[in-house]
């Protein structure tokens, strides 16, 4: 049976990026391989960036993520669901990895070189990075990882990790393989300006607990097809976040109306994007009423949380003892 990792960061409310690429993945997965799916908050890599770190909003921000996950269908009596720092043979494991990991391969990692290039002084944890995203998935010998596509290269070179350390050590973790949502592998921001990404800030995101009234404010404004000058004039919907969106969130019929619409300036821009919010209210509105029964109940959430750490341990420590012979570590006795 396959084995599933994926790990998202408490750096800022998650988005219909993260829900789409990634979110909604981890519960079709879950659904298929239970407790063999292992999801985690990765606190250890959020506070490797200064830009986006703060100390006293961490925990809550872990909280929340937590919450998210849960309220967009994870069961985490049914999947294996924790918190990162609640299970030390993470940075272990990483540091094993960090001893093979030549830094030039490193220095090349596009995610990388986008937000070193924003700093004065750059925290090697930055640099470390991928290395400790290699042992997330590792650690559990996982062979499966759902991710945005955004992840591809952190994916490759967690492969090349394995492949370094069977060489050096015997044949000990699989080579994983990136599992893609289809139609969001890269859901754009909703400034129009690339990928929406929590770095960015929140004009580039549409949270999925974000109220609906603040989301309409976003999308009210966001631009359209460009050929789309005045209400007359035809467009092209493949060009158009607008209509990448409807994709997202409208049924059938929807969608076709609202393309043809656009296509033969049948509908206005405006129209269209009411039209969205309709599917939105229709996704969102149930999953924020479920988050806010489970704020209601942090001490659910929290135990929910210790419970999914424990079995997580319960896999990684024996997967860490071979690694500690292997390498040659004296074994305390
Ligand atoms: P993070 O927290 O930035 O994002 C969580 C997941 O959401 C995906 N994603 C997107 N997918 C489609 N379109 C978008 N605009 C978009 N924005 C984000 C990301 O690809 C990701 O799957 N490095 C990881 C966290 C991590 C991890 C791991 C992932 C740490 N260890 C081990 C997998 C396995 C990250 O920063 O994700």
């Amino acid at each position: 049976m396959p084995r599933v990792f994926s790990g998202i960061q408490p750096t800022g409310d998650p988005h219909i990026g993260n829900y789409f690429g990634a979110m909604k993945n981890y519960v079709r997965l879950g659904e298929e391989y239970g407790k063999n799916s292992i999801y985690c908050v990765v606190d250890l890599h959020a506070i490797t960036n200064p830009a986006a770190y703060d100390p006293a909003q961490l925990s809550k921000r872990t909280f929340e993520m937590a919450v998210a996950n849960f309220a967009a269908g994870l069961d985490p009596s049914k999947v294996t669901f924790f918190v990162q720092s609640q299970v030390p043979e993470h940075h272990e494991l990483s540091w094993v990895f960090t001893a093979l990991t030549p830094v030039g391969e490193l220095e090349r990692m596009t995610q990388y070189k986008d937000k070193s290039e924003q700093l004065e002084s750059v925290p090697a944890g930055l640099l470390m990075y991928p290395v400790l995203m290699a042992a997330d998935i590792l650690l559990y010998k996982a062979d499966t990882v759902p991710v945005g596509e955004d992840q591809t290269q952190h994916i490759e070179l967690t492969r090349e990790i394995a492949r370094k350390f069977n060489h050096a050590y015997g044949e000990t973790f699989p080579e994983p393989k990136a599992v893609y949502a289809k139609d969001a592998l890269r859901i754009p921001g909703v400034d129009g300006h690339g990928k929406m990404g929590k770095s960015k800030g929140e004009t580039s995101t549409l949270g999925i607990l974000e109220p609906l009234d603040s989301i309409w404010q976003k999308v009210r404004v966001a631009p359209t097809d460009p050929a789309r000058v005045r209400r007359t004039d035809p467009g092209d919907p493949d060009k158009c976040l607008i209509g990448d969106y409807h994709k997202l969130f409208s049924d059938l019929p929807t969608i076709e109306t609202v393309y043809a619409g656009c296509r033969t300036a049948g509908i206005g821009c405006v129209d269209c994007k009411k039209m969205l919010m309709e599917g939105m209210r229709r996704e969102l509105e149930p999953l924020q009423a479920r988050a806010a029964d489970l704020r209601a109940d942090p001490d659910l959430v929290r135990d929910a949380l210790e419970q999914g750490a424990k079995e997580a341990r319960a896999i990684a420590q024996p997967v860490m003892e071979e690694v500690r012979e292997k390498v040659g570590f004296l074994k305390s006795r």
